[in-house]
């Protein structure tokens, strides 16, 4: 059972081209226990959880956050940005004005960080700032409330993430003073493939 989920795992992900990116896609081998999958779980969440992540994964209230050891206190994003449903600020004033979409590197301290994707908020389905790892875990592997992704797509969205440039390799690699994510993004994929390989385990006490 575990076994046949890996496989099918890797089948599909030879199918998407690497070319622009230095991932490797390590397909998880062996005897995996849920107790793997756990232990990977919390380096997963303490990924997802970290403000350079968890400030664009906001609620329905689509109101971007200012948090981590750059930033002081957690707060709302100054200046009254307000993304509305849109999440992108096509109600008001566009993220893109003063974030734009680059490749090049972040170096100043402070400016609006820039990725290769246009900067918006991640859809309030995937909303965990300020959630519990029971609470983020259970959401996520619920295709209900996830916008329907299963664990591929999770391990698909990485990959695409690395090779647009986009905001999970920005949130490893920063820049401008900013804390980054922990870990790397190759251990985060390597985490997410185990993970999903022995069936998403959640920490006890999770819904199902
Ligand atoms: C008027 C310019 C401006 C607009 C418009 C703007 N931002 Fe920002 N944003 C900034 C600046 C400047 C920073 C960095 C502040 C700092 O580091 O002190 C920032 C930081 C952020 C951060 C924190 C990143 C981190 O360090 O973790 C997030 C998240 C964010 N913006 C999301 C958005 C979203 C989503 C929108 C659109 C709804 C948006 N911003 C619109 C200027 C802007
Ligand atoms: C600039 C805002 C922003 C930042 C920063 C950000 N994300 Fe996201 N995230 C998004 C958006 C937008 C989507 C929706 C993308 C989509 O639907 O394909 C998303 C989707 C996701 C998903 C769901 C993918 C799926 O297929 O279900 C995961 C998991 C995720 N992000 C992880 C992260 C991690 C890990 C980090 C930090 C290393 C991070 N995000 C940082 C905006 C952000």
């Amino acid at each position: 059972m575990i076994r046949t989920a890996a496989i099918v795992l890797g089948l599909a992900i030879t199918t998407c081209a690497l070319a622009d990116s230095t991932l490797q896609v390590n397909r998880p081998s062996g005897e995996l226990s849920t107790e793997d999958g756990l232990i990977a779980w919390q380096r997963i969440f303490a990924v997802l959880s970290h403000p350079r992540c968890s400030n664009c994964h906001t609620d329905e209230h689509n109101i971007p956050m200012w948090s981590g050891p750059s930033y002081g206190r957690t707060r709302p994003h100054g200046m009254n940005i307000h993304a509305g449903p849109s999440r992108m600020g096509v109600e008001t004033l566009m993220c893109s004005t003063c974030h734009i979409t680059s490749r090049t590197p972040n170096t100043l301290p402070h400016a609006a960080p820039h990725a290769g994707h246009p900067w918006m908020l991640a859809p309030a389905a995937f909303a965990w700032h300020g959630k519990d790892s029971a609470s983020v875990c259970t959401q996520l592997r619920d295709p209900q409330r996830n916008g329907g992704r299963d664990g591929q797509a999770l391990v698909e969205h990485i990959i695409h993430d690395a090779e647009a440039h986009a905001f999970i390799t920005w949130g490893f690699a920063p820049g401008g003073g900013r804390e980054p994510a922990p870990g790397s993004m190759q251990a985060h994929l390597d985490d997410m493939l185990l993970w999903t390989s022995v069936g998403m385990p959640c920490p006890e006490g999770a819904q199902p």
